[in-house]
């Protein structure tokens, strides 16, 4: 759909941060005003500085030096889904409400012909409702979980990969010292990517994914075996979104002021603490938590992201709404935002990563146990 090209254009960073955001806003913010003259106001802290009016204009020079900077000068929030509003009542407890009409009488008070919304999963789904009222809406796909439907990949995601392998580099040498398996839990919510990707250019000798059922008797099996051959350290990459095969992911702690309330962790400390019992080699935890979301981008990522900020700010400028700037093979291109959260993309089970991984000799913990190993451990 387009419309008369907006003049006065918002822009706001939602969901969890990622490195790469300042390097869109920048890419943005200096196409839409250097290229077309547009007016860009950035919104504070995502949607929550929208509903609470906290926004100023921003100018070319503002965003000098920002392509290689960690986090969002705008400030970002996960709770500010316009229609799961977290609000506090006069007796000070939190109820959720629908703000929605609150936001979009913001949009009009602050002039705006357009909104520019620079998130993930749930910050796209957001966009796509409030494109629904009528306000015209541009997404830039960002998340480290790389698991967004209709672009390639998403900027922050290669970053990520990079810590993950990086710390495996460093996992290994103490493993392989101290002769013991190291468990290394990082991020990804319901998909694997980090894991997987990670896993493979570290070199980790089991990676465990949500998408890929794993067994407790397979993974013992491989890291004994490993042992028995004179390789006496392991290292298990896991996915936090990994599932037990007892059943479901393993939940750290649940927050309603969140569209999804579950916040993941902890699966790490259950594979360690069964793989040390059932083998009896020692084993440690390492939990690379938000490691994997802060600092700098590297330079795929900064690439990527001034490419996707200056993609929106042309969609923007000529009055494109409803959809998302995207990654297809080495074009950036716009999908419909309906698209891109259609389905969660996640890996698929016989995905060439996998088969690579599995070619090379990497575990997934799924592979079959001859008949009396069942539980040996
Ligand atoms: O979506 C990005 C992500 O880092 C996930 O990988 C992780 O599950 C989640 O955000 C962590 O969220 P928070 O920063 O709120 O703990």
């Amino acid at each position: 759909m387009t419309a008369a090209p907006p003049r006065r254009i918002g822009l706001l960073t939602g969901g969890g941060d990622c490195p790469g955001l300042n390097a869109v806003i920048r890419g943005f913010t200096r196409t839409a005003r250097g290229r077309w003259g547009a007016t860009v106001v950035g919104i504070e802290d995502g949607f929550e500085g929208l509903y609470e009016g906290r926004m100023r204009e921003l100018d070319y020079n503002e965003v000098a030096g920002l392509v290689g900077e960690g986090g969002t000068m705008l400030g970002t929030t996960n709770k500010g889904d316009p229609w799961h509003f977290p609000l506090r009542g006069a007796d000070g407890a939190i109820e959720i409400r629908d703000v929605s009409a609150r936001m979009l009488e913001r949009v009009r008070e602050a002039g705006l012909d357009a909104l520019v919304v620079v998130g993930g999963d749930g910050s796209m789904h957001i966009a796509d409702r409030f494109a629904g009222l009528g306000v015209p809406v541009v997404g830039v796909p960002k998340t480290i979980d790389n698991d967004l439907s209709a672009t390639y990949t998403t900027f922050g995601f290669d970053t990520a990969v990079s810590i993950v392998s990086e710390a495996i580099d460093r996992l290994t040498t103490t493993a392989s010292s101290h002769h013991r398996v190291m468990v290394i839990e990082v991020m990804g919510r319901y998909a694997g990517w980090i894991a997987l990707a990670g896993g493979m250019a570290g070199g980790a000798d089991t990676i465990l994914i949500p998408e890929i059922p794993f067994r407790w008797d397979a993974v013992c099996r491989h890291v004994r075996h490993r042992a028995m051959r004179g390789r006496r350290f392991s290292i298990v990459c896991v996915a936090e979104g990994a599932k037990l095969p007892e059943g479901g992911e393993v939940v750290q702690a649940i927050d309603t002021r969140r569209t999804d309330a579950r916040q993941l962790g902890g699966i790490g400390a259950v594979v360690a603490r069964r793989i040390e019992a059932q083998t009896g080699l020692e084993t440690r935890v390492t939990v690379l938590g938000h490691l994997q979301r802060g600092g700098t981008p590297t330079a795929y990522d900064r690439i990527l992201a001034t490419r996707f900020g200056v993609a929106a700010a042309q969609a923007a400028c000529r009055g494109a709404s409803g959809v998302m700037v995207a990654l297809r093979g080495t074009d950036i291109v716009t999908v419909p935002i309906a698209e891109a959260i259609a389905s969660l993309r996640t890996v698929p089970p016989g995905h060439p990563l996998v088969e690579a991984a599995r070619a090379v000799g990497t575990r997934f913990g799924d592979e079959p146990v001859p008949p009396g190993e069942e539980t040996a451990g």
